[in-house]
């Protein structure tokens, strides 16, 4: 029997019997005027699609860089440019959120610990959760990022766990095959949300890989982390966002990134979900304002 109820995971509002998801991914900028015109050209653009979303997903990377000041402008106008869309934000953390502590051993998450303070924010409760969940539209959404000991003895990075006393990182094999067994009780199509895709995909997470092999009834993995045509951080099939979950007839999608530096264009997804399961995952450029790609999702 596994200890995690996901069946009791709060639910995300939608408006019809369809739900509309924007999902973005590696926005990291250090400077927020770079952060600033990166994010609001995308709300922009989403704004002008007029999608009628239900809901914004963050997988990661939404900040970058050591410098506290500069983290907490770009924390600040995170949360007031993703509020001019005025729905429910759910976010992870990828390895750019745990910059400072990467590179300075502060322990501080100028994003996370603000998003605690908002009511149409979703994040895991504890910062050493591995996982959190939420269901929308008859799914499961479960999202997974780094994590991190909230005393500084550890921190999720690239798959591994750092940190000062790395062997007190709590989450071993079994916890990660509960969640898998969790996930095959839940009465319903299942979606991963994660920063690093799973073994199969670009820039695999080796914690991650401890989820596999996944249930039946996981329909989808979305993750970011491994920027669409970077030809210097992801040279493997670059421009690949389809990828295969290794040894499972599932595939995983690389919906990132957001920025445009490393990312040639600035890409997000839109995620159509039924009951039934994950329907369409469409990319979107929002410098050429346009449709890039369309995957249709719903089984035969
Ligand atoms: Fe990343």
């Amino acid at each position: 029997m596994s200890d995690f109820d996901l069946r009791a995971s709060p639910q995300l509002p939608c408006q019809g019997t369809s739900a509309r998801v924007w999902v973005i991914s590696d926005i990291q900028q250090s400077e927020p005027a770079d952060a600033l015109a990166t994010l609001s050209a995308a709300v922009d653009d989403m704004l002008a699609t007029d999608q009628k979303l239900d809901a914004v997903w963050c997988l990661g990377d939404a900040l970058r860089g050591p410098d506290e000041a500069a983290l907490e402008q770009v924390a600040d106008l995170f949360i007031r440019q993703l509020a001019r869309l005025n729905l429910p934000v759910c976010y992870l953390l990828g390895n750019h959120d745990v910059d400072l502590k990467r590179a300075r051993d502060i322990d501080h998450h100028p994003l996370w610990e603000r998003t605690r303070a908002e009511p149409n924010w979703h994040t895991m409760e504890r910062l050493d959760d591995f996982f959190f969940a939420r269901r929308i539209g008859g799914c499961l959404a479960v999202f997974m990022g780094d994590h991190a000991h909230p005393g500084g003895d550890w921190f999720t990075t690239h798959g591994g766990v750092s940190g000062r006393i790395p062997e007190r990182y709590p989450h071993d094999q079994a916890s990660y095959t509960r969640l898998s067994q969790a996930m095959a009780g839940f009465a319903g199509p299942v979606m991963i949300a994660s920063h690093y895709a799973l073994p199969g995909g670009q820039k695999p997470s080796g914690l991650m890989g401890r989820l596999l092999p996944l249930p039946a009834n996981v329909k989808l993995v979305m993750h970011g982390h491994a920027h669409i045509g970077d030809l210097v951080w992801n040279k493997d099939n670059p421009w690949q966002r389809n990828n295969p979950v290794s040894g499972q007839p599932l595939r995983q999608f690389n919906v990132s990134a957001l920025e445009s530096v490393r990312s040639p264009g600035s890409h997000s997804a839109v995620l159509k979900i039924s009951p039934a399961g994950p329907l369409s995952l469409r990319i979107r450029c929002h410098q050429e304002h346009k449709w890039l790609d369309t995957f249709p999702l719903a089984e035969a």
